[in-house]
């Protein structure tokens, strides 16, 4: 029984096994009717309970259809409809769903609530995303990543804009599995420096350059995401937009990159804001590529935590 809680606390091997599963598993389906089971199913008889405290379109359909595909059964939760919302320990929480389910998925606001719910609950817990950090959406990135270009190991990954929870994710990445990453974006969004040593300790070259067209250069994939996340205060958002204009991406700013540089979205995007229209549905973009990778990165990570 195994935590999927953060990439940096991932082994390096185990990230690469799941990602190879994921693509592997993905491949065993193709031209298949997405409701169908797959031929192996071993969640058969497994009930998972996917808790949100926060919206999400894509975690919250990927996991469901993952575990169905795989056998097991899910229950949706979100915090408000919990007794979590109404004053309930995490704690208590964990013991209690932990003699009823046999996994957690949770998105949630504080790191420490998902690390609470990891220590206390005796069944394997998955981070759906926190303030903090967004494990599953890398392994969906770095799997969309080598779909189309092959290993990431050496490559350069620009993150533009705010150093926030995706970023985060990414620059555990970066460090686990040996590609190098360059922050752009103003000195105030900065990615935490705990997380930019702890890559570069690895061997990993993170780079911060408030310039983003010196950013670009020779990049192999740029990354974006909202200016403003669901975690933060929404009357920063004139503050953190007019900080991060200068940021967009853009077709110009994709011509700095490598000719056959790759574009990638967590989503949900706001067009128009970090990334254009033209970005967004051009050549280079693979966004709803990784998007659907979401499905069969988190199936393959249920599996190792359930070492099924
Ligand atoms: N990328 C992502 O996690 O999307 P949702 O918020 O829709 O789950
Ligand atoms: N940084 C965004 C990601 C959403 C999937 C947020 O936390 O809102």
């Amino acid at each position: 029984m195994r935590h999927f809680l953060d990439i940096n606390a991932t082994d390096t091997e185990d990230l690469k096994s799941m990602i190879a599963q994921a693509r592997a598993m993905k491949d065993a389906r193709a031209g298949r009717p997405k409701g169908t089971p797959d031929d192996e199913l071993p969640l058969k008889g497994q009930m998972v309970a996917l808790i949100f405290e926060k919206p999400s379109t894509r975690t919250r359909v990927s996991f469901d259809m993952g575990v169905r595909q795989m056998g097991g059964e899910t229950m949706l939760l979100t915090g408000q409809e919990m007794q979590l919302g109404h004053g309930e320990s995490i704690a208590d929480t964990a013991r209690v769903l932990s003699r009823y389910v046999d996994m957690i998925m949770i998105r949630t606001f504080e790191e420490s609530a998902l690390h609470e719910l990891a220590e206390y609950a005796s069944v394997p817990v998955i981070n759906g995303l926190t303030n903090r950090t967004h494990p599953c959406q890398i392994m969906a990135d770095v799997m969309t990543f080598e779909e189309h270009r092959g290993p990431i190991q050496g490559k350069k990954v620009v993150w533009t804009g705010d150093g926030n929870n995706v970023c985060a994710s990414f620059i555990h990445a970066a460090g686990q599995l040996g590609f190098d990453l360059t922050y752009t974006g103003p000195d105030r969004l900065d990615p935490d420096p705990e997380f930019v040593a702890e890559a570069r300790a690895k061997g990993s070259k993170i780079e911060i350059e408030r310039d983003p067209m010196k950013a670009v250069e020779g990049a192999d994939l740029i990354v974006a995401d909202t200016w403003v996340s669901m975690h933060d205060a929404p009357s920063t958002r004139e503050r953190r937009h007019n900080l991060l204009r200068p940021y967009q991406v853009n077709d110009y700013l994709m011509k700095g990159a490598k000719e056959d540089a790759l574009f990638m979205h967590c989503l949900p995007a706001h067009r128009g804001e970090e990334v254009t229209d033209s970005v967004m549905d051009g050549p280079q973009s693979v966004i709803f590529d990784e998007a659907e990778n979401r499905l069969h990165a988190q199936k393959a990570v249920m599996r190792w935590c359930l070492g099924v």
